[in-house]
């Protein structure tokens, strides 16, 4: 698919705030990064795990879609030949005032996962986190991020799980409570998580999507925005948010449906 009119519309939606900006940024100063750095770190424990940003000293890594900057912080900080991507000159411009304000470096600019600016084979890493599934074309995408990979390099991704408890709560508020029960999830995560278009996969889907690589391993996890544990986002305020952060059963979900979390963790190797 090559739609140029929704890719505009999601570079709008993201010129308008960063990922997180409106809840979590306080100062575009190191105080304000810092805070910001430290929360994220705090709601997702898991990017600390899955990125492994220590192991990558000296390694040539391509972050795409570098939103407000914290985890480009950290894979600078660990020394990384750093290169970062984003489709919204707001993004690169926090992320190069972040990295200013703490002394640290990165080839940064504005730039399109379908289109990479980049020769084949020049990466160890490439890292994106919550991104490719904005993209129009997420299976371009995809297909870029392999060819700019070295043979035996990684791709760490993290996209939307389509069976989420996000994509439930997002059906009831939505579906359910509007009388379209019968509304699809594809439509419901397109019209109603964050830019337009945004998609969620099934694990085979997503299997589908890496097959060009040689090892695949994909895990879920369950996150604050599941659980209803902290803000929801900058699209998603009122009564019944507040309702529904009161009688969520987090403990039975935890329990019963460890597997239904909104983020898919994929590493992938070329
Ligand atoms: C949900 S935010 C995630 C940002 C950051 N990775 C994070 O975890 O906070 C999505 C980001 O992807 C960027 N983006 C969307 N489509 C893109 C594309 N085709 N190429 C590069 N960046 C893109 C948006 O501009 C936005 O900054």
């Amino acid at each position: 698919m090559n739609d140029p009119d929704q890719k505009q519309e999601v570079r709008a939606f993201w010129n308008e705030a960063s990922c997180g900006e409106v809840l979590y940024l306080s100062g575009t100063d190191r105080e304000g990064f810092s805070s910001q750095l430290q929360r994220r770190y705090e709601l997702e424990p898991y990017i600390l795990d899955f990125a492994c940003f220590d192991s990558f000293k000296g390694k040539k890594v391509l972050e795409i879609g570098v939103g407000l900057g914290a985890d480009h912080q950290k894979f600078s900080e660990a020394g990384a030949d750093l290169y970062g991507i984003d489709l919204t000159e707001r993004s690169v411009a926090h992320t190069r005032n972040r990295l200013a304000c703490f002394g640290l470096k990165s080839t940064l600019e504005m730039g399109d996962a379908e289109h990479l600016a980049f020769a084949d084979e020049s990466f160890d890493l490439v890292y994106s986190w919550g991104v490719l599934h904005h993209s129009p074309d997420t299976p371009k995408a995809i297909a870029e991020v392999w060819r700019v990979l070295k043979q035996g390099g990684v791709s760490k991704v993290m996209i939307y799980h389509k069976w989420s408890m996000v994509g439930l709560l997002l059906w009831i508020r939505y579906a359910l409570l509007t009388l379209r029960p019968f509304t699809s999830l594809k439509e419901i995560y397109a019209c109603h998580l964050e830019s337009p278009g945004t998609k969620a996969y099934s694990i085979d889907e997503a299997k589908a999507l890496f097959e060009a690589f040689s090892e695949v391993s994909i895990h879920t996890v369950l996150t604050h925005g599941d659980l209803l544990e902290s803000g929801a986002g900058q699209r998603h305020q009122g009564a019944m948010l507040s309702i529904g952060r009161k009688v969520w059963p987090r403990k039975l979900i935890r329990k019963l449906f460890p597997g239904a979390g909104l983020f898919m963790l994929i590493e992938a190797r070329k």
